[in-house]
């Protein structure tokens, strides 16, 4: 059985002031009236195989998920949820997911985690894409997803392939090192999408970070069992899982094991990271302005307005994004999207 473990927790924190800690970036509604969740529920629902998927998530985002999943109108699978009382970044979240998997599921299912946020155009694509990685994971590999880098990215992970062998996994470069692995021709980047056999999954936390998964074992002992619906949830033990190390797979596994393999996929694969990837979903007018909700533009171009209960007016500007909340506003040059994390950094520090 091929087992989808959607994993959402990251704040999503380039994406403020929609994007907030209590309704965090896979929440948010996209132009489409979809939101990135949701889309990635249908997607995985909708592959061969699969009639049970886990959940692994923050407590809170119990009822934004059950209800954006709903949303969806995805055809009825069993769901199973996974909460934890405080994130502990993706190496906790896969090493709850694989323990749960191996009980409910065996040593032989193959797992396939999701980040919860991403953007895919291509589902025929990913679906085959996939087809290829439960082959792989049936020989004990641990499966990346590639996507042919289109600039020295810093915020990716980096994939060095012989063939579909990987010879060296490497999260999140400096600026330097990404400009040589876009020129080598042999790196991808790391979709953040993964696929093994319980077995496997277990092994390489066993191996690699034994630390983690021994105190996901605790916490996961320590559930709470209960249900919303038909939904299964564990909501896993406080004081235990507050003891894992926050570290994320990529640097807790993946740069470190060696039976990892890489299946290049071309399926418009996007992270939606910023404000400038939002919105690229947009068309632009002929001026190359993207627009949401009441706006009246003049002489201004390569902007982005996002506006949701009053009118937003530029003159003779260019290149700004504006996102206007009822409590708060942005206004950013769209070359420094990136920085947009500072001020929710700040936020957060100032409490
Ligand atoms: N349940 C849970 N708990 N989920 C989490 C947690 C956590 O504590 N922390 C992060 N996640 C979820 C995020 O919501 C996201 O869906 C996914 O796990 C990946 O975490 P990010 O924090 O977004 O990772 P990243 O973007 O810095 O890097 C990863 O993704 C890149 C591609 O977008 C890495 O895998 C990179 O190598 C990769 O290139
Ligand atoms: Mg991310």
């Amino acid at each position: 059985t091929l087992v989808p473990v959607i994993m959402s927790g990251g704040a999503g924190s380039r994406l403020w002031p929609l994007s907030r800690e209590a309704f965090p970036k896979p929440f948010i509604e996209l132009p489409d009236g979809e939101t990135l969740i949701g889309k990635t529920y249908r997607r995985v629902a909708a592959l061969d195989g699969v009639s049970h998927i886990l959940t692994v998530t923050g407590r809170d985002f119990l009822f934004l998920t059950v209800d954006a999943y709903a949303d969806t109108g995805a055809p009825h699978r069993a769901n199973t949820f996974l909460l934890e009382p405080m994130g502990r970044d993706t190496a906790a979240a896969m090493a709850l997911a694989t323990l749960q998997a191996t009980e409910a599921f065996g040593e032989d299912a193959t797992l396939l985690f999701l980040p919860a946020d991403h953007l895919i155009a291509d589902e025929a694509a990913f679906a085959r894409a996939v087809e290829r990685a439960v082959t792989l994971a049936g020989q004990g590999k641990i499966v990346t997803f590639g996507i042919v880098p289109e600039r020295a990215e810093t915020a990716f992970g980096y994939i060095e392939t012989d063939g579909e062998d990987v010879l060296r996994f490497v999260e999140k470069p400096d600026v330097e090192t990404a400009v040589t692995y876009l020129a080598s021709g042999r790196h991808y980047w790391n979709s953040g999408m993964f696929c093994a056999s319980t077995k496997t999954m277990m092994k390489a936390l066993e191996t690699h970070c034994p630390d983690v998964l021994e105190v996901a074992r605790g916490a996961l002992g320590a559930a709470r069992q209960g249900a919303v619906g038909e939904t299964l949830t564990f909501e896993v033990g406080r004081e235990q899982f507050a003891k894992a190390p926050a570290i994320s797979i990529d640097y807790a596994v993946m740069e470190k094991a060696s039976n990892i393999a890489c299946v290049p996929v071309s399926c418009g694969w996007s992270d939606i990271g910023s404000w400038n990837a939002m919105s690229m979903l947009l068309d632009a007018d002929e001026h190359g302005n993207r627009l949401v909700g009441e706006t009246i533009i003049e002489d201004a171009s390569g902007c982005f307005v996002h506006s949701e209960d009053r009118l937003v007016s530029l003159v003779g500007v260019e290149d700004l994004l504006v996102v206007d909340t009822p409590d708060a506003l942005l206004v950013a040059h769209r070359d420094k999207a990136q920085d947009v994390k500072t001020i929710y950094n700040r936020l957060k520090s100032r409490g």
